[in-house]
């Protein structure tokens, strides 16, 4: 393909708009009474499933929830009693996963899909926070108790999802130091070179 101007321009346009997005992603814990529907959230779990996964094994199921008395069955059993409009608990069902190398690698799998769900959710102009489930039995527990979820599956967290009612600046949390070129680099506490 002859590489335009045109297409060059395009191509940056897109970079920039990633990047934006990943540093406009905040955990947002207070959130408006406006709904999120359910169109929306499909979106979401899209973005999850197009999540990268060992050996594209997938490991997982996710419970979304749009009902009011179930989001407030949630907010009152948990941490924090966020209000979130919406919420998606990011499952592991190792049943479902379709290579063996899903039983060492599901978090990071869940992980992965996790993520996905938070940026684009930043780019649907929602604000999200990602609370923990396993390895916290207590939080997991509430979490299988409250939808449903059986023993065979572990519910990893569950994400508040709603339109935003704080408002937090973009940010990157670049630290040079942790960043190494090339080869590790040993550093002093004080984050000088050892070397
Ligand atoms: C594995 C994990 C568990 C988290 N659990 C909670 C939680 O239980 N409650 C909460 O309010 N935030 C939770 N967070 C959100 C972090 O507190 C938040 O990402 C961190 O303070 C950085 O802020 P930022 O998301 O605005 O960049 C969790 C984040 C991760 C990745």
């Amino acid at each position: 393909m002859r590489v335009t101007a045109v297409h060059i321009t395009r191509r940056d346009q897109k970079t920039a708009d990633v990047l934006d997005l990943i540093f406009k992603r905040r955990s947002i814990r207070q959130y408006t009474e406006q709904e999120v529907s359910q169109e929306t959230v499909t979106r979401l779990l899209e973005a999850a499933m197009a999540a990268p996964s060992a050996a594209n094994g997938r490991p997982w199921e996710f419970v979304a929830v749009t009902d009011k008395v179930v989001l407030a069955e949630l907010r009152e059993a948990l941490p924090g009693h966020y209000n979130g409009q919406a919420a998606i608990a990011v499952c592991a069902n190792l049943s479902l996963a379709s290579s063996p190398a899903s039983e060492r690698f599901w978090q990071q799998d869940l992980g992965a899909a996790t993520e996905n769900i938070l940026l684009a959710a930043a780019g649907l102009g929602l604000g999200t926070v990602w609370t923990g489930g396993y390895p916290g039995m207590e939080r997991a527990e509430i979490l299988r108790r409250v939808l449903g979820i059986p023993e065979s599956v572990i519910p990893m967290c569950l994400i508040w999802i709603g339109y935003a009612a704080e408002s937090k600046p973009p940010r990157t949390q670049y630290d040079a130091q942790r960043g190494h070129w090339q080869r590790y680099t040993p550093k002093t506490a004080a984050g000088d070179d050892l070397a």
